[in-house]
């Protein structure tokens, strides 16, 4: 499964990629809006310190302003991809952005339905939210689950991206169900590494080293 960080921040988008972990970099207007700076100028940043796709999200409404935004966004960096919000007018400029060769991320995915319909437009990504589905009471991996089984039955090129992940168990299960990507915050990957067993092993054999050296 790919790894994507679905932040803005540049220090922790330089210091996961230097895990050696890192595929991918997803933003959105709302994280764009914490680092207290704009899209155009954030990405612009995160592409020249990796070189991996990153999502950069169109804010026009109707399909004329989101192919005019994704054009200009895509420009920007080759390794850009516009991410547009799933309705009818961001199905429309998907069929024209992916038409020429820009790839689109639909976010903002609640169903399989609208996963379908977006992969058939030509969505690149499709980004289904779990956490955001879970917050109101609904299964976000059974839908996310819908998903992957819905485009390997058909063999979509379209990659799903488990989106809104709020723990480390989303991605287990993200990565379980054989999710293409997850796109997951810095503190759950921090998460990720640490075991408290790991941690009590290092101490425990860091005592026996001090131990045998005295010897
Ligand atoms: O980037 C889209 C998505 O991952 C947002 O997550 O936590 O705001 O629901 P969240």
């Amino acid at each position: 499964m790919k790894i994507f960080i679905d932040t803005a921040n540049l220090d922790m988008i330089k210091e996961i990629n230097s895990w050696g972990i890192l595929d991918g970099v997803t933003t959105n207007p709302s994280l764009i809006a914490k680092e207290g700076t704009d899209t155009r100028t954030r990405v612009k940043e995160i592409a020249k310190i990796v070189d991996v796709p990153i999502s950069a999200e169109a804010m026009s409404l109707d399909s004329e302003g989101m192919i005019k935004e994704g054009r200009e966004l895509a420009s920007i960096h080759e390794n850009i991809n516009v991410k547009l919000p799933m309705c009818v007018e961001a199905l429309k400029a998907t069929k024209v952005l992916s038409g020429e060769g820009i790839d689109v991320n639909m976010t903002l995915i609640f169903s399989a339905q609208q996963a379908l319909l977006a992969a058939k437009a030509g969505a690149r990504y499709v980004s289904p939210f779990v956490g955001r589905l879970d917050d109101i009471g609904q299964q976000g991996m059974e839908v996310l689950g819908q998903v992957v089984g819905v485009f390997f039955n058909y063999g979509f090129g379209t990659e799903v991206i488990a989106a809104s992940i709020r723990n480390p168990i989303h991605v287990l299960d993200a990565a379980a169900m054989g999710c293409d990507i997850a796109t997951i915050p810095y503190n759950i990957l921090l998460q990720m590494v640490s075991h408290p067993k790991t941690d009590e092993g290092i101490q425990n054999f860091i005592k026996d080293y001090e131990k045998s050296k005295k010897k």
